[in-house]
């Protein structure tokens, strides 16, 4: 591999790379509530934060890190999925991170899987965003179709948060999760690429070989809406997290 671009950075392994950036997440947390005023960040589901969750977890019980002053918006939800469906990203960030920190319950925010009008809830979920003084760290994953949040190929770098079809590739590996093909929905609300790429830091977590080809071409590849990661290499300020693995075709 020839030398890295300066915002990939590489890992031993997943562990390695969430301590990192758990850490870095403290510390932002930190510095923004000495400014008096609620750090926002941005969260990702899926299998790979998992151990970024835990390891701030770990921080909050052994090293005093406090959600107290912690807005949170979540990317996306699965529609057709009211909060206790037992997949539903409600259920899974309570599970993961909510549960075991001290957030208060109305700075978190998930799309709702059930709205009663989406275009409203979505031009809500855009304006309680713009009200929280826009997101200072946006946590993300890739998908292996490219997406960022549930933006799947053709999704424009301006969109905004809408409902969209998930791609027969993301409903395949969701899968398992869900006990067949069958019981995946079809559709979500997610953040539009627009409205991620406004967030001030974006850190971007894949790990494994599965995910190599598509992280190549999101970071080497050209800018395109059939990759919506690739969008990520006209932002300032955005990062790359990976493991050995995940970068094996840089
Ligand atoms: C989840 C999300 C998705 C996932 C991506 C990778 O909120 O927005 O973009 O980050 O599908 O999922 P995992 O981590 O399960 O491979």
């Amino acid at each position: 591999m020839a030398q890295p671009p300066s915002n990939v950075r590489i890992f031993p392994d997943r562990e390695a790379a969430c301590r990192s950036l758990a850490s870095e997440l403290a510390g932002l947390i930190r510095t923004i509530n000495s400014e008096g005023r609620n750090a926002v960040l941005g969260l990702a589901t899926g299998n790979t934060p998992i151990p970024l969750y835990q390891e701030l977890i770990r921080l909050h019980r052994e090293e005093d890190v406090s959600f107290e002053r912690v807005t949170t918006f979540n990317l996306d939800e699965y529609l057709g999925l009211g909060r206790d469906h037992p997949e539903s990203y409600w259920t899974f960030m309570h599970r993961q991170l909510f549960d075991h920190v001290d957030i208060r319950a109305e700075n978190i925010h998930i799309p709702s899987g059930d709205p009663d009008d989406i275009a409203t809830h979505c031009a809500g979920y855009e304006q309680a965003i713009r009200d929280a003084g826009g997101i200072d760290f946006q946590l993300l994953g890739i998908g292996r179709t490219g997406h960022i949040g549930f933006n799947e190929p053709g999704s424009p770098s301006d969109s905004r948060t809408r409902c969209i079809e998930l791609d027969p590739v993301t409903r395949q590996d969701a899968a398992p999760a869900f006990g067949g093909l069958d019981a995946v929905p079809t559709h979500a609300i997610t953040m539009g690429c627009g409205t991620i790429l406004e967030a001030r830091r974006i850190g971007l977590l894949a790990f494994g070989e599965k995910k190599a080809s598509i992280v190549r071409e999101a970071i080497e590849g050209p800018v395109t809406p059939q990759v919506s990661a690739s969008f990520l290499q006209k932002h300032p300020d955005a990062t790359f997290y990976l493991d050995r693995p995940a970068a094996a075709d840089l």
